[in-house]
């Protein structure tokens, strides 16, 4: 009998030497002699995977992150052995396993390390929950710094700080309070003008420490599970979140309507109440293109109902609201109340859908409703299920989009906050405490939600919207930060959160613009909307008791201010689109910190607030009251002042005039910015000329337009519009070329283009080698030039 637990305690184990090594196609074992397996798999020539088994063996191999159509493949692979290492080589990389201690170093192939192993792999047995205590130490490089990690609301490089992975539901969090409502365990490390970076898929709660406890290392573990990561070399850092995006997966395109302007409150009920703003917003010419209702339309907070007296048909609502170019997002919640006359309940009950305590009671807590059951969303049948109880809500009721709330799973009244750790799941099969499906409890559910609404606004594209996530989830769901504050501080945080996410794979995120929790004056509104015309989620929320966060609840300056800046995202559309159509393909992050955008300037490794909206706009919020601008840093390069078209040098820090009515927004010299018409939602107008906007430069630059049908899925099928344009400018002349490709055809015929910063004055137009008639071409008179859509050559010259 054991009496003491302390003597089980072992303390640290290590690897010892290696005693046998097996080759199997892409993937490599190092067994030691006590009972160590590392295996490395070759994913890409700069993707690899390493993974630690203990005892000779390793759990079965599954990860709810991992995109099953992620790519793999590479061109050059070679194992060699020398007398103290083994050797593993692809195109891009080395990987050394030393004999001795099966510690790793990577390098590339001139032999500059890029990442270590300290101890390397070492494990704690737990023997209250059974498994290891799973931890990896690295070597911190010189000048090393740390960036990604999720939704973590502090400095964006992390360098010297700690902070561990556990979603949560944290109502009005805190500057550096962790964790957050994310777990995402991936990060990137940037040393020596090299980025590499490194995704720990282990679901368990984990912890990663930069350089914290010792300046020289930097570590990760995990509570349970097994040391598996993952790691991708860049050299730039836009490839490694590529990499890690290729890997987890992006989504696919939304409905070019999600990425308007969408209104929310916590609620907006009853139905008076909803058709009150919608007519208020077409009044006043301000552009929305989504209504949300909150929980308050439910029955008693009870899922998948409707309460009548508020809302007493909500097809004909949703109908009309839909006439004037509305679209009705609602909440789904994941609590089912414990209700014996509910539906629902009933269903989940009689098919055992509910999740368990260990010893076999169902699992309860209170939520909205009072006490709820929860459904095991990482049992199939039960996502199954859960999908298709959206069939009402969008086939027949004709709601357009739906978030998911609260499924960290977030409890009530206990001081854990979430799930107890015993509570089990099906784990697809891999059955589970809490501890293990804590992480990704919302993930699946979102999933889930994600099959449903798919399934049921076909042939149209889902929006879905989810709070808790892992690592993956951007497959399935757009995301916003949580119950923030209206401060200037969460005005601060908003910004570095959404840089984050975006350099953590998952672009398709928001903050609650305005702040969640109390209620901002009219100065901090109109920057924060600023802003958040640049996330490629744009919402305004706000938790109704701390009063009104309409655009007209600000009296009618910041109203005007406020509308010219949604007006600006709507005419942004095709460029938005296009960042969209790049991250969706390529996994290409929407906004870069300017870390990202030119990680060799050194200037750019601890810069929180200036970030690259799409490849080619600059922006830099103001981030507190009472300013008529601020200092920022302008990357290397020129750009223009989209305000005053004055062209800056960039490579230094500069003073930035932007009164309440401004943002500092700079555009890089040479780009070719598409704008449609402004419009009261997405397809109120046909679109006649698309505006381009040229921003001349003396040398090249390359931009790119995406359009297609901005809904459904004919784009799969080759409808699609890609143009890419390069620009050529020289002292005298300036040519832009266009390549196309895809059959959709736009609705326009012209492209109307106007010049920024051209030094000459124009003489001649030639359209693909044909000289025009200035009148013809130059009608307006104040330089515009309309030209058919489809030319190939444009050449502007002095002569
Ligand atoms: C949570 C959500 C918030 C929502 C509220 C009521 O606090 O984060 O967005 O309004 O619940 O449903």
């Amino acid at each position: 009998m054991i009496t003491n637990t302390e003597l089980e305690y072992k303390g640290n184990l290590y690897p010892n030497e290696i005693v046998n090594f097996v080759k199997d196609k892409d993937k490599f074992y190092f067994t030691t002699e006590n009972g160590v397996v590392l295996e490395i798999t070759v994913i890409q020539d700069r993707t690899i995977r390493f993974r630690y088994g203990t005892d000779h063996a390793f759990q079965p191999d599954f990860s709810y992150a991992i995109d099953p159509n992620a790519s793999r493949g590479y061109s050059h692979l070679d194992c060699l052995e020398t007398k103290t290492e083994y050797i593993i080589e692809t195109s891009k990389l080395q990987v050394l396993i030393d004999k001795k201690t099966l510690r790793t170093q990577i390098s590339d192939l001139n032999g500059n390390i890029i990442n270590e192993d300290e101890l390397g792999f070492h494990w704690e047995e737990n023997y209250e929950h059974g498994g290891n205590t799973v931890k990896m130490s690295k070597i911190t490089q010189h000048t090393e710094s740390f960036y990604g990690m999720g939704d973590k609301a502090t400095h964006s490089n992390l360098k010297g700080k700690r902070v561990n992975n556990w979603v949560m539901d944290q109502y009005a969090y805190a500057k550096d309070q962790d964790p957050l409502y994310k777990a995402i365990p991936f990060y990137i490390g940037l040393h020596s003008g090299q980025a590499y970076g490194v995704f720990f898929d282990n679901s368990f709660r984990t912890h990663f420490d930069f350089a914290h406890e010792r300046r020289s290392t930097t570590s990760f573990w995990g509570d349970g599970g097994e040391m598996n990561y993952y790691f991708f070399y860049g050299p730039e850092m836009h490839k490694v979140v590529r990499a890690y995006t290729n890997l987890t997966g992006a989504p696919e395109l939304p409905p070019l309507w999600a990425l308007g302007y969408h209104q929310s409150k916590w609620s907006y009920f009853p139905e008076s109440n909803v058709k009150e703003i919608a007519k208020k917003f077409r009044d006043l010419k301000i552009p929305c293109d989504a209504l949300y209702l909150d929980i308050d339309y439910m029955d008693g907070f009870r899922c998948f109902t409707w309460d009548k007296k508020k809302f007493p048909e909500p097809k004909r609502m949703i109908d009309e609201l839909y006439e004037d170019g509305f679209k009705t997002v609602v909440m789904i919640d994941p609590g089912i109340k414990v209700d014996k006359d509910y539906w629902i309940y009933q269903e989940a009950v009689e098919n055992d859908y509910f999740c368990k305590r260990a010893d076999g009671p169902r699992m309860k807590g209170k939520v909205w409703p009072g006490e709820c059951n929860f459904p095991d969303f990482t049992n199939p049948a039960v996502r199954e299920w859960w999908a298709e109880l959206y069939k009402e809500f969008m086939a027949e009721i004709g709601v357009h989009a739906v978030w998911n709330d609260m499924n960290e799973p977030a409890v009530m009244e206990v001081p854990t906050k979430t799930a107890p750790l015993d509570t089990r799941h099906d784990y697809d099969g891999h059955p589970s405490s809490h501890r293990k499906a804590h992480n990704i409890y919302g993930m699946q559910m979102v999933r889930a939600t994600y099959e449903g609404v798919k399934r049921y606004v076909y042939p149209k594209r889902p929006l879905v919207i989810t709070r808790a996530a892992y690592s993956g989830t951007q497959r399935f769901a757009s995301t916003w930060t949580g119950d923030n504050v209206a401060t200037w501080e969460h005005l601060w945080i908003a910004n570095v959160q959404m840089q984050r996410m975006c350099m953590s794979g998952y672009s398709f995120v928001g903050s609650d613009i305005g702040g969640f929790a109390e209620q901002p004056n009219g100065e901090l509104f109109a920057r924060w909307i600023q802003l958040g015309i640049f996330h490629p989620f744009c919402r305004v929320h706000s938790s109704g008791d701390h009063g009104d966060q309409e655009p007209w609840s600000f009296g009618t300056e910041i109203t005007d201010i406020v509308r010219k800046f949604i007006e600006l995202r709507y005419e942004l559309l095709p460029y938005l689109y296009t960042m969209f159509w790049r991250y969706s393909k390529e996994g290409t992050p929407m906004l870069l910190p300017i870390v990202c955008y030119d990680q060799e300037d050194t200037q750019t490794h601890f810069r929180t607030d200036e970030f690259i909206f799409g490849e080619q706009i600059l922006v830099c919020p103001i981030q507190e009251p009472n300013a008529k601008g601020r200092r920022m840093y302008i990357p290397r390069g020129d750009w223009y002042n989209y305000w005053t078209d004055e062209v800056v040098e960039g490579g230094k820090e500069k003073w930035v005039v932007a009164d309440i009515d401004k943002v500092p927004l700079f555009i890089k010299a040479g780009a070719i910015i598409p704008k449609y018409p402004v419009q009261q939602y997405v397809g109120e107008l046909e679109i006649k000329e698309l505006i381009l906007d040229v921003y001349f430069t003396e040398g090249t630059e390359n931009s790119t337009v995406y359009e297609d049908a901005e809904d459904g899925y004919a784009y799969e099928n080759g409808k699609f519009s890609l143009r890419n344009f390069k620009l050529l400018g020289k002292e005298k002349e300036m040519t832009i070329q266009q390549f196309k490709d895809g059959a959709f055809i736009t609705t326009y015929e012209t492209f109307k283009i106007k010049l920024h910063g051209l030094p000459f004055k124009i003489g001649k137009v030639e359209i693909d080698n044909e000289k025009t008639t200035i009148k013809d071409v130059m009608p307006d008179g104040d330089g515009t030039i309309y030209v058919s859509k489809d030319f190939t050559q444009l050449r502007i010259t002095e002569e």
